[in-house]
């Protein structure tokens, strides 16, 4: 969308919020390419996002886009409203799966990192992007669900087993990449590489 609207000379503001910079997807690309326009957010330091201050200067032919978690969309959505946008004015795109991850059958497995020593256990009752990150390790992410794909991990050794909705049925089959915020391993480990 950026791209788009910076060849038809459209003015826009790209706002993203996340938990942390190590976790902000595409963001280095878009800060490069845009950096007047796109503005980073994060939990863990200043500034953070003021919607007052983002949704103002508005104009009637303006258009907000909030792409996100359903959260995270109601809230900004009843912001802009209470600061005077019109419906019609907002867009948005749910991160959510329309059907269900079930965790039942769920095993414990193990991860691990090409080129290092570290091997990390995942437990049964957590995603193997939660075992990174509790490991110390940033994954770049956004969804969480198996969604957007941003957290595509290059398989090196052992059997993903996909439950994203993001890769193909052919890039299933070569099992070279897998999403760790909700895909398992049928093999006892997974041997990956880190971005
Ligand atoms: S974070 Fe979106 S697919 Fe993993």
């Amino acid at each position: 969308m950026a791209r788009a609207l910076d060849q038809q000379g459209a003015s826009f503001e790209l706002h993203y919020l996340c938990r942390s910079s190590g976790r902000a997807a595409f963001f280095d690309e878009m800060s490069t390419a845009f950096p007047s326009q796109v503005r980073l957010y994060t939990d863990d330091q200043p500034p953070q996002f003021d919607a007052v201050t983002a949704f103002s200067g508005a104009t009637a032919d303006t258009g907000l886009y909030i792409c996100g978690p359903q959260g995270l969309i109601e809230a900004l959505e009843n912001q802009a409203l209470e600061l005077g946008w019109a419906h019609e004015q907002i867009h948005y795109e749910l991160f959510n799966r329309s059907d269900s991850l079930t965790h039942e059958s769920d095993n414990r497995f193990e991860i691990a990192l090409i080129d290092t020593d570290t091997v990390i256990h995942v437990e049964a009752d957590e995603t193997a992007l939660e075992a990174l990150m509790r490991s110390g390790f940033e994954v770049p992410c956004s969804c969480e669900q198996g969604v957007c794909g941003s957290c595509l991990l290059e398989v090196v050794d052992g059997l993903p087993d996909h439950r994203d909705m993001f890769l193909t049925e052919q890039e299933r089959e070569e099992n070279s990449r897998f999403t760790p915020c909700c895909s398992r391993s049928l093999s006892p480990r997974l041997t990956v590489r880190l971005p």
